[in-house]
Order: C-alpha cells, then sequence, then structure tokens
C-alpha cells in the first residue's frame, strides 16, 4: 500500500527555475520564509539579484537560458556544491504561444517544447543521483489545466504540458520506488507576467478575468508538497475546469469554443 511522505520544508536544499517572476518568484519567497536554502535561476539577472538580496544567505542564483543542456548540467552542479546536496528540484519556468496551428511555425512548436516539456524533464534526470540521497526528495513540475483538456488556438503550449502531464504519470511510480516524490501542479489563470512573455501571438480574451494570485498558487503548491500529495489544482477555477473536463468534455469544448471567438478585451 502507497503511504504519503510528508515533509517539513525547513532546512530542504533545492532548485528553483522560473524565479524571476509570477509563481516562481512567490515559490521562492514562501519557500525562503519556510526555511528553505534554495538556487533560483531564470535568464533575467537583475531580477534574481533583487530576490536573493531578500533572503541573504538562503537563496543563490544562476541566471541563463535553461533549454541549454549545459546551462541544466551548471545548476545541478552548484546546487549541489553550494548545500552539500539537494532535496527539491522546482521546475515553474514556463511560456506560452498564441495563434492557429497553420500560421505557426516549427521553430515555435520546438521553442515550446523546450521550456515547457524538455527543461524540466532533463533537469530532474540530471538531478536524480543528488535526489536520491536527499532528505524526503521531490520534483514538483509546473503543468497546466490546458495539459488536461486542450484549447484551440493553444495547439503547441496545450501539446507541451499534456506530454509533461503523461511524463509525470508514467515516471512517478519508477521515482516512488526510490524515494523520490514527484508533485504535478496544474494551473488554471493565474496572476503573472506569462502574457506579456509569450513567444508568439497575443493575450487570449479567454484568460482575461479573475486569476489566481502567484502567492495563493505558490502556497497551494507548498502545502501539497509538504502533504506529499501527487497533484495539486491551486484555486476553484483550475478545479471547476478539470471536473469539467472530466464529466462533460463536449459542454466545455462548446463553452470555451465560444469564449476563443470573443474579441480580445483588455
Ligand atoms: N499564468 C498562468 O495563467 C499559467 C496557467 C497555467 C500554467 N502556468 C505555468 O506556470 C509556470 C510559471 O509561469 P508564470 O505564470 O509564473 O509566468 P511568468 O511570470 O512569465 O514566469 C515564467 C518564468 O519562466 C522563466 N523562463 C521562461 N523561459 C525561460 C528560459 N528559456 N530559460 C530560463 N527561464 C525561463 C522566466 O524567466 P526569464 O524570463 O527571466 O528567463 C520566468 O521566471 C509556467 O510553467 C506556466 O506554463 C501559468
Amino acid at each position: 500500500m502507497f503511504c504519503r511522505v510528508s515533509r517539513n520544508l525547513t532546512g530542504l536544499r533545492g532548485i528553483l527555475t522560473g524565479a524571476s517572476s509570477g509563481v516562481g518568484r512567490a515559490l521562492a519567497r514562501a519557500l525562503a520564509t519556510r526555511g528553505a536554502r534554495l538556487l533560483v535561476t531564470g535568464r533575467r539577472e537583475q531580477r534574481l539579484t533583487d530576490l536573493v538580496a531578500e533572503f541573504p544567505g538562503q537563496l543563490s542564483m544562476a541566471a541563463g537560458d535553461l533549454t541549454q543542456a549545459v546551462f541544466r548540467q551548471q545548476l545541478v552542479a552548484q546546487a549541489t556544491a553550494t548545500y552539500g546536496g539537494l532535496d527539491l528540484v522546482l521546475a515553474a519556468a514556463g511560456s506560452g504561444a498564441v495563434g492557429p496551428f497553420a500560421e505557426s511555425t516549427p521553430v515555435t512548436l520546438r521553442e515550446i517544447f523546450e521550456i515547457d516539456f524538455f527543461a524540466p524533464v532533463e533537469l530532474v534526470r540530471l538531478a536524480l543521483p543528488a535526489l536520491r540521497e536527499g532528505r524526503t526528495p521531490a520534483a514538483v513540475f509546473v503543468g497546466s489545466i490546458l495539459g488536461e483538456h486542450a484549447l484551440p488556438l493553444h495547439a503547441e503550449y496545450c501539446a507541451a504540458k499534456a506530454a509533461l502531464h503523461g511524463f509525470v504519470q508514467a515516471v512517478r511510480p519508477e521515482l516512488r520506488a526510490e524515494g523520490i516524490g514527484l508533485l504535478l501542479a496544474m494551473l488554471g489563470p493565474t496572476e503573472s507576467e506569462f502574457w506579456d512573455n509569450l513567444l508568439a501571438g497575443e493575450r487570449a480574451s479567454w484568460s482575461q478575468g479573475q486569476p489566481l494570485s502567484a502567492e495563493a498558487t505558490a502556497a497551494a503548491i507548498l502545502r501539497a508538497l509538504e502533504q506529499g500529495r501527487s497533484v495539486v489544482q491551486p484555486g476553484w477555477r483550475a478545479r471547476s475546469f478539470t471536473t469539467l473536463a472530466r464529466l462533460w468534455p463536449g459542454l466545455l469544448d462548446r463553452a470555451i469554443t465560444r469564449k476563443v471567438r470573443e474579441p480580445h478585451r483588455s
């Protein structure tokens, strides 16, 4: 029988991607406040410098492009050297693209898969030897409700997040046998810079409304991590979406197709 491994976050040593904004930055602050020590990363160096200055002695930084294999290797080496081991990998970095597939390009498809699928998965692969030696070790993947039920005009992003969800589901039992937990966070609309940093296209009208704050999202993810859960869907919007998707997928499809066709209002 499977038992959940509850975690005390105090003193845990981790790597956190996507720390320069949004959910990643909120996770960094919440984890540091709880006494974790983290190597935080993103491309925007000044953002990381400012973040590290908020928690001297607890956060260290490495700026770089996570889609580069050499940089991922550097992250694992730096974290284990700085902290003497590794207990957590939190993969929050990600990016989106919006627009009809017929007008999109092979470059966009590859770029989205590089940051939303290959980067988190390969980072965790590299970290496995260190995680095996860690205390209550875990990897956290930030996915999306769109990885559970896809939207038109978001083909690349939905496909990459669906791949990530499939990966986590397949690998979770393999790593559980080694004592490493995998947590998948399926986010709904969340307050962040996501829509400002799209790799292609413009903000979608369906995303307007009342997103959950990055801080509330981070708090829900950390609660789930402490409780040793496998999946978390922060906020009622995310939970309603995935419930609808499972029970009445046709109804959801009709509703979102109508919404996606609405003109953009900012
Ligand atoms: N916001 C939403 O509504 C929503 C909904 C569902 C899922 N999500 C997921 O939530 C996660 C966090 O996104 P967010 O909403 O917090 O958006 P965000 O504010 O745009 O944050 C994205 C983070 O990813 C980093 N990043 C992007 N490309 C990178 C690269 N090539 N190398 C290194 N770092 C990179 C960015 O840092 P730099 O730009 O400094 O590199 C930034 O720190 C993503 O995985 C996203 O797919 C978001």
